[in-house]
């Protein structure tokens, strides 16, 4: 800090960037809710045809018919990522509280990555206490523990396996979910945490689709529950990932 730059002008500095950070902000969430409406729209009729026209198109249309839908579901979620990070970053996505299986949130998670697992002839595995309950936003944990499973199964070579485990020990409850991917050095395990930011020299990382907003998103979402996101990886040697929320969340 330059300690001739008066205060007065230090002061409206950095009310000059945090207005600048809230419009960044409010600018992305209107953006992405304009974008919603229309991609809605083409996702629906898009299913429609598929459900009404499909006999009437050959197997070609059919594909791209296919292709329309895909497209719009991947545009959806980058869209929702980027929505969801600017809501957090202003802090306006609150927790709503109330008891919660942490086993469900590991199973709603699984169903939603178990295609694309069985594609890529990953194997997962999971065991998750049914008794343990905390009190916490179930929403917003599935969205942690899906993200940490769709990067588990997108950075996981084929024929790989995913383990996810859901129990607690001294430290609280937490939600684990490992696998024998491509894994991280130290230095990318940092940048990976940053938004939008992804291990790009990586190959295999490049070829993959992504706009790196899924693991701060699942940092945030811990965080917000007052909880910790660790990471243990390994270049060539797989990531365990752990979302650990405070013990005083574990309802009896
Ligand atoms: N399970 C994992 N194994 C290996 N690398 C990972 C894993 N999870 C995250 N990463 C790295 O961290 C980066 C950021 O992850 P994320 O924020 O989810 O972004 P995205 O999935 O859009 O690339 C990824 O691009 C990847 O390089
Ligand atoms: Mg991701």
């Amino acid at each position: 800090m330059n300690a001739d730059i008066p205060e007065t002008a230090l002061r409206a500095m950095l009310d000059e960037a945090l207005r600048v950070n809230n419009a960044k902000s409010e600018f992305l969430a209107h953006t992405s809710h304009e974008l919603r409406t229309p991609l809605n729209a083409i996702i629906g009729f898009a299913e429609l045809l598929q459900i009404k026209a499909s006999g009437r198109l050959d197997p070609r249309e059919r594909g791209y018919l296919d292709d329309i839908i895909q497209a719009a579901f991947h545009l959806q979620a980058v869209i929702q990522g980027i929505l969801d990070f600017s809501r957090l970053e202003a802090g306006k996505w609150p927790l709503v509280e109330e008891p919660a299986r942490l086993a469900e949130t590991v199973e709603a998670s699984l169903r939603l990555v178990r295609k694309q697992a069985e594609s890529k002839r990953i194997a997962l595995s999971h065991r998750a206490d049914p008794a343990l309950r905390v009190l916490a936003d179930p929403t917003k944990l599935r969205q942690i523990c899906t993200n940490l499973l769709s990067n588990a199964v997108k950075f996981t070579k084929p024929g790989g396996t995913i383990r996810v485990d859901a129990g607690e020990d001294a430290d609280g409850p937490y939600i684990r979910v490992a696998d024998s991917g491509v894994g991280m050095s130290a230095e990318d395990i940092v940048r990976a945490q940053k938004p939008y930011m992804r291990v790009a020299d990586n190959p295999f990382v490049a070829r993959e689709s992504g706009i790196g907003l899924g693991l701060p998103i699942a940092k945030a979402l811990t965080e917000l529950h007052g909880g910790t996101l660790e990471i243990q990886s390994a270049p060539g040697e797989g990531t365990r990932v752990t979302m650990r929320l405070p013990a005083t969340r574990r309802l009896a």
